[in-house]
């Protein structure tokens, strides 16, 4: 698929080594000019440009940017009508994790995204982690918990999830995100490592509406 990176920083950038290692197409961007993302550009085989040409570009945009950024990154986007969105953003802002007033980030976020077919994942790991994990196999392969309210949407991205190295775990919809969201906290699924066992025990277990059942430890 064509993959558009909005914020190829160390999340967007890791994506992109993710998904070209699996054959998709890459774009990648950030606020600085393009000419200084050519070197990552040239590592994926794809190209560098403007954060405006990677959702053009995209049928598929990875967002990453910091939260703080998030309305001056979208302003001069252009219509994200129809594009498949994994926003990877954790609500962090200068005074640390922000209070959404009982919303989700990821409702939040949906709603600033209009006409976007909105998914979020890759924000509970480190994107270090990440990169680690996602050449594992087998057994040990680590679970990538997503959402999202188009279920279209979030057939294509458990798809990329799993060309990416890791096991997709469907949380539900934008307002089931709270567990993959931060901060790391007890009875939450955001920071901690899972693999499929547990993963599918956890996501039952919400599903459910019971308590997460104890955090693995590997
Ligand atoms: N780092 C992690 O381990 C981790 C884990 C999970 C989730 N996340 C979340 O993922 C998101 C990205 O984090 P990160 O650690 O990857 O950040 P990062 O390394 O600082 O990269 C941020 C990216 O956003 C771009 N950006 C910033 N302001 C922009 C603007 N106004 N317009 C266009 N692009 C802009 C930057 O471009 P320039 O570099 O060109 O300025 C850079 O490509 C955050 O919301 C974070 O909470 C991070």
């Amino acid at each position: 698929m064509r993959i558009g990176i909005v914020g190829a920083g160390r999340i967007g950038g890791g994506a992109a080594r993710m998904f070209a290692r699996a054959g998709h197409e890459v774009l990648v961007s950030g606020s600085r000019d393009p000419g200084e993302l050519q070197p990552l550009a040239d590592e994926v085989g794809g190209r560098a440009a403007t954060p405006r040409e990677a959702v053009q570009f995209g049928e598929v945009v990875l967002f990453a940017v910091p939260w703080r950024a998030v309305d001056d990154v979208l302003a001069p986007l252009g219509s994200l009508e129809g594009k498949i969105v994994i926003d990877t953003t954790n609500q962090f802002g200068p005074g640390g994790w922000q209070d959404l007033g009982g919303r989700t980030a990821a409702q939040v976020n949906a709603e600033r995204m209009p006409g976007a077919r909105y998914t979020k994942s890759f924000n509970t790991l480190t994107a270090g982690f990440q990169a680690e994990a996602s050449r594992r196999t087998g057994a040990d392969r680590v679970a990538m918990f997503y959402c999202g309210d188009d279920e279209a949407a979030k057939a294509v991205v458990g798809g990329l999830i799993e060309d990416a190295g890791f096991v997709p775990i469907d949380l539900g919809g934008t307002a089931d995100a709270a567990p993959m969201e931060a901060p790391r906290r007890e009875g939450a699924l955001y920071g901690e490592e899972y693999r499929e066992a547990e993963a599918r025990e956890a996501a039952e277990a919400l599903r459910a509406g019971r308590a997460l059942p104890p955090t693995p430890k590997y």
